[in-house]
């Protein structure tokens, strides 16, 4: 099949680019740079530079016999959404009205959506799954949920068939070291613990060690980036031989806490990584931990590289050429 991968040159769509290549698809990038990186462009993928603010660029990339499309262009901010919503609903929202409007006009009727945890907001019960409430706590959130919805309409009144994938915590890279760009400036903790083991950050700031969990730290779900990026191609192949729309939670099940992660990250790099507790940050819940059982029984699909230790001995494999 024909994939037009949008956002295909960032952190996670550069990695779905590699899974679907390797699945034997033929792959486009469509992404405009801002965030996304040249040196993320796989071999195997024609590359087109262009905006999905600017309907003519997708008309003109959708043009080239595309029959399905990857969307994974959007800012991601959690923090920045709640400064400046008018740039995440511009993008966000507007962006994927323009990518669904150009798919309906030229008759492409699959979608994968990257979707996200921060659907949910706060747990009211763990682990999380798809019947959860959905009550986003940031406005990065909000944009999500506002597309999930969108693409409802999409499905019963255009036949537009989707898979919203909601992603947890997305870490590591591809083993293969397919993918070797740097999130600039990143506020994740992975990336953050990264930077100071490679010495271009001072220390850590671990955001609170007071919540109730078993060590005080906070406890997200990571899966790694070559997990999720399976779990596109198995949704692609879902809404193709099923034609239905699905929202499905990619996350490993296993909680980590920020201290076991560093602890990990300290003995993989043999780097000591200074950290200090500070104040918690606005918004972050103790606890987000998902189950993917409706994922397993509808994709097939499983994480088989989220052990914390494959998480950061991936990623040092490629922060380390840059130290
Ligand atoms: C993880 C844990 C922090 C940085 C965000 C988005 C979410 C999704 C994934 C897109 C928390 C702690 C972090 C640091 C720290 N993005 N931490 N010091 O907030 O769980 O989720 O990224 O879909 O929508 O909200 O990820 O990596 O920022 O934080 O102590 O310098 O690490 O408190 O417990 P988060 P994160």
């Amino acid at each position: 099949m024909h994939v037009l991968v949008i956002g295909g040159a960032g952190y996670i769509g550069s990695h779905v680019v590699t899974a679907l290549i390797a699945a034997g698809n033929r792959v486009t990038v469509f992404d405009n740079l801002s965030s996304g990186l040249r040196i993320n462009l796989q071999p195997g993928a024609a590359f087109v530079h262009g905006d999905i603010r600017r309907p003519d660029s997708l008309r003109a990339a959708l043009a080239a016999d595309v029959e399905a499309v990857v969307h994974l262009a959007a800012f991601k901010a959690a923090g920045e959404s709640m400064e400046r919503p008018e740039k995440y609903a511009d993008n966000n929202i507007g962006g994927t009205i323009q990518i669904l409007n150009a798919m309906t006009e030229a008759g492409v009727s699959r979608f994968i959506f990257s979707s996200s945890a921060a659907v949910y907001g706060e747990p009211e019960y763990l682990p999380i799954d798809e019947d959860h409430p959905q009550k986003p706590e940031n406005f990065y959130g909000f944009t999500k949920l506002e597309i999930e919805r969108l693409l409802g309409w999409y499905d019963t009144l255009k036949g537009v068939r989707f898979a919203a994938l909601r992603y947890f915590n997305a870490a590591g890279y591809a083993p293969d070291e397919s993918v070797v760009g740097l999130e600039q400036n990143p506020a994740n903790l992975l990336p953050v613990i990264m930077d100071v083991a490679r010495g271009v950050r001072r220390e850590l700031q671990i955001f609170g060690d007071d919540y109730e969990t078993r060590d005080g730290t906070g406890v997200r779900d990571y899966v790694h980036v070559s997990d999720l990026a399976r779990g596109h191609v198995q949704a692609l192949d879902y809404i193709d031989k099923n034609d239905a729309s699905l929202a499905v939670n990619l996350g490993s099940e296993s909680g980590l806490s920020v201290l076991e992660i560093l602890s990990a990250a300290r003995w993989i790099t043999g780097r000591e990584i200074p950290a200090r507790t500070v104040g918690r940050r606005a918004g972050d819940p103790a606890e987000l931990v998902a189950t993917s059982a409706f994922a397993r029984e509808t994709l097939g699909w499983k994480a088989e590289l989220s052990d914390v230790d494959s998480l950061v001995e991936t990623s040092w494999k490629v922060y380390r050429r840059y130290l």
